[in-house]
């Protein structure tokens, strides 16, 4: 079987006002090199249509950071799957560890948001991930096991979920896990998906946490690694676009 095609995703996070974002935009679709890795950025949700208005016809996909899920109704601030669909996403990140955190997001929320996507027509990249303190008490396998079987929906194929490992305290920190942590986790985040799903295979697992520049090419080298999920370095056009060209060329 073929490997599937890497995917390089730039998740913003709350970070680019309108015309930064604009800019950032137009230096990833003018750098984005069709046939290599699928480019992804995800910026804030008040600058998605513009950035689409930027990316035009480039070989960069849309995503966004959240959404809720239901369709429509009273949830003040929030904002829906088809509402992103609408603004040309194709993609959304759900279950990140942020959100997780700061909103006491649950597997169970992190699933329906997963399943409202699915139903818009959108791709969720569901995020897992340890705490330090998990890691240090050697329940890594177990907590990743646990938030896989419960984030992602039944109706999961290879072709419609991307999977991302991002241990909580590589974020943002500048460490990240040693090529062997990957390489466990990776293998058993592919091992949970095979049992559970026909194309488990074929699943596209991202590693995320302190991916840059000049780490890219190792991670990215790592068995069972199908692309990254970046936050800080996705921020600069150059840094982001040396990440995309250090992926190994598959199809
Ligand atoms: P950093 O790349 O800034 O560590 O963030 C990773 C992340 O959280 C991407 O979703």
């Amino acid at each position: 079987m073929s490997s599937p095609r890497v995917l390089i995703a730039g998740n913003w996070k709350m970070n680019g006002r309108l015309s930064e974002a604009t800019s950032l935009a137009q230096a990833v679709a003018k750098g984005a090199k069709t046939g290599g890795a699928e480019l992804l950025i995800c910026p804030p949700f008040p600058v998605l249509a513009s950035v689409k208005g930027v990316l035009a016809s480039a070989p960069v996909a849309l995503g966004a950071q959240d959404c809720h899920a239901k369709v429509s109704g009273a949830h003040t601030g929030d904002v829906a799957a088809e509402m992103l669909r609408d603004v040309g996403c194709s993609y959304v990140i759900v279950g990140h560890s942020e959100r997780r955190t700061d909103h006491e997001e649950t597997d169970g929320d992190v699933r329906a948001k997963a399943e409202a996507a699915l139903r818009a027509g959108l791709k969720p990249i569901v995020c897992v991930g340890e705490t330090l303190a998990q890691r240090d008490a050697a329940q890594t396998l177990g907590v990743v096991a646990d938030q896989i079987a419960h984030s992602i929906p039944e109706t999961a194929t290879a072709a419609n979920v991307v999977v991302a490992y991002e241990p909580v305290w590589a974020i943002g920190t500048g460490r990240t896990p040693t090529v062997e942590q990957v390489a466990e986790v990776h293998a058993k985040i592919r091992a949970d998906l095979e049992a559970r799903f026909a194309d488990g295979a074929s699943f596209r697992i991202l590693y995320g946490g302190s991916v840059k520049g000049s780490n890219a090419a190792e991670l990215l080298a790592v068995a069972n690694v199908d692309g990254a999920l970046i936050g800080g370095a996705s921020l600069k056009a150059e840094e982001f676009l040396a990440i995309a060209a250090a992926a190994p060329d598959r199809t």
